[in-house]
């Protein structure tokens, strides 16, 4: 009864140029592991879930990516979305696809993108999430430690002076501004959403029913097509429909009996492009390098990506980002990370 939902649709805005819109960043080997980040996923999931039970949702335009990627899943269980509507829709969907095929199925929803290498915690921490979802109509989080008020997570309110397995979550948050942020790591019983979900099938259909009725309307609709030939046609014209909005704000942030499990493997969601430092040994000057062929002059602090294994030789550059596609060069202060978006949305419009 167990199956997962591995959602791929993003851009990887803040990964540009390297991350761009006809290739994002879970389709790349970010980190140089000899794997691509979907591919990573996968693997992690099919250690405890069977191939012909893993669906990928993701834009139409990255069908053929994902085959290629993934040659042990079928076509059949790549759902194309048209266009991008964010994670609440492609969960719903998902959801109605497999209590279609098991009606008593619980399902697993996972990023693409996050970077887990404790395999053997991770599918601990999920078989257990499997089992308490099983109890009552539970919607289980995955809790990361947070050590930064970080204002692109969730946030979960938990009772940290007990001690289990499972907490109740008091309050969820999400991204919420910096000052919020600050206060709820001073306060420590928080915990980061990791974006991961694990829940019965039928549980994220009755709260979808009663928190989005005229999503979960728009979606029956469909019921009948799913998993059928006309399952594409129908998805093409009804999927423009759907409210543009995440699963955090759409459901999790309003329902009741949302629990958490403090995860026990490590996580990093690969947000941005310094938080590849915590993953990668640096040289002695704490450069880091992917996919380069690296020549120190006077460099320190530095973050450089180019494509193919070029040679980089860097004099007199102090904690830069050097990055590269077949298009575009940019070189930009590492504190300036987060404003990768809006350059990228600016050389978008001028070139
Ligand atoms: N199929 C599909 N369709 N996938 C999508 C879409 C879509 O329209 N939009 C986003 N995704 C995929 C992304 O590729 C990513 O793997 C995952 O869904 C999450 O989307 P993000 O856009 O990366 O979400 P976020 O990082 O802002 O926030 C979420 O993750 C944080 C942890 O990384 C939230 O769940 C936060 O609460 C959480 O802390
Ligand atoms: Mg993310």
């Amino acid at each position: 009864h167990n199956y997962a939902v591995i959602m791929a649709g993003g851009v990887g805005s803040r990964f540009w140029p390297v991350s761009k819109q006809s290739n994002p960043k879970q389709f790349q080997d970010i980190l140089g592991s000899g794997k691509t980040l979907i591919q990573n996923t996968f693997n992690r999931l099919n250690r405890f879930i069977p191939a012909e039970n893993i669906l990928v949702l993701t834009n139409a335009i990255y069908r053929d990516i994902v085959m290629e990627q993934l040659p042990e899943i079928s076509s059949s269980q790549i759902v194309l979305e048209p266009i991008m509507r964010n994670t609440a829709p492609c969960i719903l969907l998902a959801a109605m696809k497999i209590h279609k095929m098991d009606p008593d199925a619980r399902m697993l929803v996972a990023p693409s993108d996050h970077w887990i290498q404790e395999e053997d915690l991770f599918e601990q921490d999920m078989c257990m999430a499997f089992e308490e979802a099983e109890k009552g109509e539970r919607l289980i989080t995955f809790g990361i430690k947070p050590h930064f008020p970080n204002t692109g997570y969730g946030y979960i309110q938990y009772d940290h002076k007990k001690t289990a397995q499972v907490y109740d979550v008091q309050r969820f948050t999400e991204k919420p501004d910096f000052q919020t942020a600050q206060s709820f790591l001073n306060q420590g019983n928080y915990l980061w959403n990791s974006g991961i979900f694990v829940w019965k099938a039928q549980t994220i259909l009755n709260k979808f029913e009663k928190l989005l009725p005229d999503m979960f309307r728009l979606f029956m609709i469909g019921q009948e097509f799913y998993n059928k030939p006309h399952e594409t046609n129908f998805l093409r014209s009804h999927y423009q429909y759907a409210e543009n909005i995440s699963i955090d704000y759409a459901i999790i942030e309003n329902s009741e009996e949302v629990m958490v499990i403090p995860a026990s493997f490590s996580w990093n969601d690969l947000g941005t492009w310094c938080s590849l430092e915590d993953e990668l040994p640096g040289d002695a000057e704490s450069n880091t390098v992917v996919n380069s062929r690296f020549i120190p002059v006077e460099a320190t602090g530095n973050i450089i990506r180019t494509e193919s294994n070029k040679v980089v030789l860097v004099d007199g550059l102090k904690d830069y980002m050097i990055l590269e596609n077949d298009e575009v060069l940019l070189i930009v202060p590492k504190e300036k990370e987060q404003q990768i978006k809006n350059i990228r949305n600016e050389v978008i419009e001028r070139y």
